[in-house]
């Protein structure tokens, strides 16, 4: 949080200002003076590389390679996936992988390679080690993907942990996506990223970076294949990106680079390859499933800063209810905190919060409560007080308990690298379901500390369990989010056992998944912010966060009525739809709009809930797949490069295509197809890609395509699943999968599979089954059959 932005936000708290600013200088000094004395001094440094190769020695799945200064350890695992670890790095332990490392595959062999290399051979991938211990990533074919070039490290003369920096190259052709949440994507364009998870303190835009969500994972699309990079360690560090360039220079092509420098951490990574989907799921396989959110989760939830009361929150209940406006659930800030402090109510203002749950999940509305980690250090203060009893709060080098400022002023961080801290953590959440909360919103887990210069967070000297390894803020502050997610699941699926627990958090780490999922975070008021929104949910289900979703209309300020309605129409379309803005900034109901906007928001809002089996699918798809529920358009066809450039527009499932509007005063858009048939749904015109098409985008809607062939589960005017199903092109088939959810709990369903064909002059529609085709067992609406 810069200067101006603390002094804003101070006046939003009231009078307390003064005496916070005061405390935000004395956190600024106490974080200097802590670092001062508990991190070592950067003193003379030795440059190492891992010098020649002296001896290679199979092992299960690979092998290892000793170099004159180094040793390399490569391992294919039974999911395709390959880890290769430097000075004797191994995969564990991490806290990217879920559960234990999978076993390596028996059947991948380290052989000699030309001028005194070896290569690992397995099914998918062949590495390639040079003599000097350059790294090559090919494609069964021998295609190279990747050449990584020898490590450099830069080691403490008197010991301790060192630097260090690995450059590769890519093809010409490669686009670089990923490294969590970025603003300026999907596609990552030359440039440095940095990856530590910040706050930047003020709504931010696409030139902000980095954000609150980084990890280190490289998605990389090119023509041979598409691969995965993951570094498996989680300190500060920077990436510097270089798209290549084909015939560059006298018709050469230059390849993109990418040059990863890492403060400190193992060198240590994993490579998935493949076509985008098999990348998706070894990656899935390896850190997690997706958790699969409640069907509720999945429909129109509202939020702001500043309800301030229960009245106010009935009232805009009820606005939605009297309009007859689909509303699954309303999100309560740090202002229904007694003071800010977390698992505590103003009784003044929520005197009767159970009484409030309980009537709006009558009417079929959760109540969703923020969660901020931070804890007011004050003896009364019930968490800190148990929180104390049970040694939860971070400290620094010399044993004293770090004391940083937040919302609630003077506050202390629980260690949630600690399983006892977790467990502690988890727990509370018990309060939260007894206040009636269904659902939990975690902000603030950078974590932030308020500082009147210097880094907003904790101090990097800060001592943390890491499990019992024992480290500090280096190296945790990229997963204190995660472990803090990973608290409340566990916490939240004990206490209540029947429910999906329903997480989504600020920031994360590789991994994140398990638990839940995130949102933008203040992204700022404007049509820049729009597409930032679009850009973060296609990069993070990239990186294997398949949920998350943009504060509607913005963050701070206010939106025109044609902003706000485009990014309600957008957000009709990404995985958490959710109007959310700060304490100042203007109103965030679809009414607030004038009428022509409100009737438009309806519709946005009435078609999401029809489509409501269908995210439901596209959620249970990703827990079993690994894959988004928003893809960029090149999802099924990366090797189309006008697909690989298109950043405007992307798939929802396999069925549909979304063209959100970004651009002020439009009403058609361009839209790049990808190859077949494609139905505009509201007009039901065909077109054939592909190839870009222009098509109209009246304010009334946002262009959606449907695939042909596409069969497509939806909410009937009964409530009951129906299916949408869309003509295939004529001597063509088309079909798709439907798994029908009962919106809650672990009950497996299963898995309807449905195929598509043209009979004489009729669509036909079958669930094939073990024993056979039947005639589905849900009523069946065909379109796109006139346009034939
Ligand atoms: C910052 C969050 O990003 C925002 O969504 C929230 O409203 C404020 N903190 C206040 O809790």
């Amino acid at each position: 949080m810069n200067g101006r932005d603390l002094v804003r936000s101070m006046k939003a708290v009231g009078s307390a200002g003064a005496a916070q600013r005061l405390r935000t200088v004395r956190a600024a000094w106490r974080t200097r003076r802590a670092d001062a004395a508990g991190l070592p001094t950067r003193g003379a440094e030795r440059a190492r590389v891992p010098g020649p190769m002296l001896a290679a020695e199979p092992g299960p799945g690979g092998g290892v390679l000793r170099f004159s200064r180094s040793e390399l350890r490569i391992t294919v695992a039974v999911n395709g996936a390959v880890f290769w670890g430097w000075d004797g790095a191994g995969p564990e332990p991490s806290y990217a992988l879920a559960g234990r490392c999978p076993e390596p595959d028996p059947r991948a062999l380290l052989e000699p390679d030309k001028d005194g290399g070896w290569r690992v051979v397995a099914e998918r991938v062949t590495v390639v080690v040079s003599r000097h211990g350059a790294v090559e990533v090919q494609t069964p074919g021998g295609v190279t993907l990747r050449r990584d070039l020898p490590p450099r490290w830069w080691e403490p003369v008197g010991g301790g942990a060192g630097r260090w920096m690995q450059r590769s190259e890519v093809s010409a052709d490669a686009r670089f996506f990923g490294l969590g949440g970025r603003a300026a994507g999907p596609r990552l364009r030359g440039g440095t990223y940095r990856l530590w998870n910040t706050d930047p303190g003020r709504a931010f835009g696409p030139g902000d970076d980095p954000l609150y969500l980084t990890m280190p994972v490289q998605l990389v699309v090119a023509d041979a294949a598409t691969h995965l990079m993951f570094h498996d360690t989680s300190w500060d560090g920077t990436v510097t990106l270089r798209e290549g360039e084909e015939g560059a220079g006298s018709g050469h092509d230059r390849p993109g680079t990418s040059e990863l420098r890492m403060s400190g951490g193992p060198l240590r990574c994993w490579v998935m390859v493949g076509t985008p989907a098999r990348v998706l799921l070894a990656w899935a396989s390896l850190t997690g499933a997706p958790a699969l959110p409640p069907a509720w989760a999945l429909g129109h939830q509202h939020a702001r800063w500043g309800f301030g009361s229960e009245q106010e929150v009935r009232r805009i209940v009820a606005g939605y209810q009297e309009r007859d406006l689909p509303l699954d659930a309303v999100h309560l800030d740090i202002d229904h905190y007694d003071e800010h402090q977390v698992f505590t109510v103003d009784q003044e203002r929520f005197p009767k919060l159970p009484q409030l749950a309980e009537d709006l999940r009558r009417d079929g509305v959760r109540l969703v409560s923020i969660v901020d980690p931070a804890v007011r250090a004050e003896q009364g203060n019930g968490v800190y007080e148990a929180g104390t009893a049970v040694d939860a709060f971070v400290r620094d080098a010399a044993g004293q308990v770090v004391r940083g400022e937040a919302w609630p002023g003077e506050s202390v961080f629980p260690d949630f690298t600690h399983a006892r801290v977790r467990e502690w953590w988890g727990g509370l959440y018990g309060e939260r379901l007894a206040q009636g909360f269904a659902g939990f919103w975690h902000d603030m887990n950078e974590p932030t500390s308020f500082t009147a210069f210097g880094e907003s967070t904790l101090p990097r000297s800060a001592r943390h369990a890491l499990e019992g390894r024992g480290g500090d803020h280096r190296e945790a502050h990229n997963v204190y989010a995660l472990c803090m997610a990973r608290a409340a699941y566990e916490g939240v699926r004990e206490l209540a056992p029947q429910e999906r627990p329903f997480v989504f958090s600020r920031s994360g780490w590789a991994g994140l998944q398990r638990y839940g999922g995130t949102w933008s975070g203040d992204v700022a008021t404007g049509w820049p912010g729009l597409r930032a929104s679009l850009s973060l949910v296609m990069g993070l289900g990239l990186c294997g966060v398949p949920y998350s979703g943009p504060d509607v209309g913005g963050f701070d300020g206010s939106p025109s009525p044609e902003l706000y309605l485009r990014w309600f129409q957008l957000g009709a379309y990404l995985p958490l739809f959710r109007t959310h803005a700060s304490l100042r900034a203007g109103r965030r109901e679809p009414w607030e709009f004038g009428p022509e906007v409100l009737e438009h928001a309806r519709v946005a809002l009435l078609e999401r809930r029809r489509l409501l089996p269908y995210f439901m699918t596209l959620a249970h798809l990703a827990r079993r797949t690994g894959t988004p529920y928003v893809r960029p358009l090149w999802w099924g066809i990366p090797e189309d490069r006008a697909l690989r450039d298109c950043e405007d527009a992307f798939l929802l499932g396999d069925c549909l295509l979304v063209a959100p509007v970004l651009d002020p005063g439009a009403d058609r858009r361009a839209v790049q197809l990808p190859r077949g048939r494609w139905y505009d749904t509201a007009t039901g015109r065909a077109y054939d890609g592909p190839g870009q098409i222009l098509v109209d985008a009246p304010l009334s809607r946002i262009p959606v395509l449907a695939r042909a062939g596409a069969v497509l589960p939806v909410r009937g005017e009964d409530g009951g699943l129906e299916l949408e199903v869309w003509a295939p092109a004529r001597g063509r088939t088309g079909g798709g999968l439907v798994v029908p959810d009962a919106g809650d709990g672990w009950e497996e369903p299963e898995i309807e599979r449905y195929v598509v064909r043209w009979q004489g002059r009729r669509v036909v529609v079958e669930r094939e089954g073990e024993d056979g085709v039947s005639a589905p067992p849900h009523p069946v609406r065909v379109r796109g059959v006139e346009e034939r």
